[in-house]
């Protein structure tokens, strides 16, 4: 893609130390997003998705998790030299992150009113405080523009009043009152049931595509991203594994586990469930020397065990850390995968 990356992340190398020794959790990890790209982060549970968004909003747990290396850059400045003040500027207005668990995100204690005017103050570049009645009506429009009936009688409800479905709304809105450049969801919706999830999306959907917000998508399910993103990065064990347009990743994958997840997704027709690639992920206190997938691999050589492999292009536009692909050199690898189904 062309023009000047909105938040690259090069080489970002994470560690959690515990009792015990270092969680060695993400090595080397690069994700590109451009101005209003939908993007998405597909990996099985525990391959550090939340940490790499973690690392860029500066919010992993200090002291236990180190940044041993690497930049991430938002709009050409590295915010890992930022201080505090220039944080605060990319916090909201740069970048906005919206949490799988809504009921988390809410504080119980102050009802919806007190918790968007925050926000709300926060957003208006007015240059003054806004009154009392601004603030107000700004909340309102906010939470119509989520489709929120009555939003006059919910800002003065508490969370626990609300449905999970409403919960995970305003916390939408609240991210986006501020017009964020990007915005992070983790796992959308995934906490409620599948319809309430997929109107979330699509409300998600909509409001960025028009106010054209770039969007990281983070979700275990290849169906997710399928129909709601230009580009996809594959993330293993701390590692992306593969990046394609989306389009062309469902018509050709090229690495193993991304071949594995495809097979993994559960077919809607033919009846039962998958259970996953065979295997799991190696522990991060001793992972694996070379590909940190090896130990799981179907087509593992020699050289795995031993190097690990780069991230490079093996298509145009299509980058993979596979040794089965030489440099430049189109291959068509089909790992065929027994998964197992119950049905
Ligand atoms: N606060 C922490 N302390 C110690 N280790 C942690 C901490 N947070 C994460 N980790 C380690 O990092 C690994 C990756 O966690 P992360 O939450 O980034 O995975 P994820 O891809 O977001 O998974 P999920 O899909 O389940 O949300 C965990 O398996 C764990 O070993
Ligand atoms: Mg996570």
């Amino acid at each position: 893609m062309s023009g000047h990356p909105l938040l690259e992340i090069k080489d970002l190398y994470v560690q959690f130390n515990v009792y015990g020794g270092a969680l060695k959790v993400l090595d080397g990890v690069n994700i590109e997003v451009h101005p209003g790209e939908k993007v998405g982060l597909v990996g099985e549970t525990g391959a550090g998705k939340t940490t790499t968004m973690k690392a860029v909003l500066h919010v992993l747990p200090e002291p236990a998790a180190q940044i041993t290396g690497g930049e991430i850059l938002f709009d050409g400045q590295d915010i890992l030299k930022m201080v505090p003040s220039q944080l605060k500027q990319i916090r909201g207005k740069g970048i906005a992150m919206i949490f799988q668990d809504p009921t988390l995100a809410l504080n119980p204690v102050f009802t919806v009113g007190e918790q968007m005017s925050a926000v709300v103050q926060y957003s208006m570049e007015a240059g003054r405080n806004l009154t009392k009645r601004e603030v107000r009506e700004r909340s309102i429009t906010t939470l119509k523009e989520v489709s929120l009936a009555d939003p006059e009688r919910l800002l003065g409800n508490y969370p626990i009043q609300l449905s999970g479905g409403m919960r995970q709304r305003i916390c939408i809105a609240m991210a986006l009152a501020a017009r964020p450049k990007l915005l992070i969801a983790d796992e959308p919706g995934t906490s409620l049931d599948v319809t309430i999830q997929d109107q979330v999306l699509r409300l998600l959907d909509e409001l960025v595509e028009k106010r054209n917000t770039a969007i990281i998508l983070i979700t275990h399910s290849l169906g997710v991203v399928r129909e709601r993103t230009d580009r996809v990065y594959v993330m293993y064990a701390g590692n992306i594994v593969e990046n394609a347009p989306t389009t062309q990743l469902y018509s050709r994958s090229f690495h193993p586990y991304t071949q594995g997840l495809m097979a993994a997704v559960p077919k809607l027709t033919g009846g039962g469930v998958s259970d996953g690639i065979p295997g799991r992920m190696p522990a991060y206190l001793n992972p694996p020397q070379g590909c940190r997938f090896s130990p799981r691999c179907p087509r593992v050589m020699e050289i795995c065990r031993g190097e690990k492999p780069m991230l490079r292009e093996a298509s145009p536009g299509h980058q993979v850390a596979c040794f089965l692909y030489p440099r430049g050199n189109e291959l068509e690898i089909n790992t065929k995968w027994n998964v197992s189904s119950g049905g």
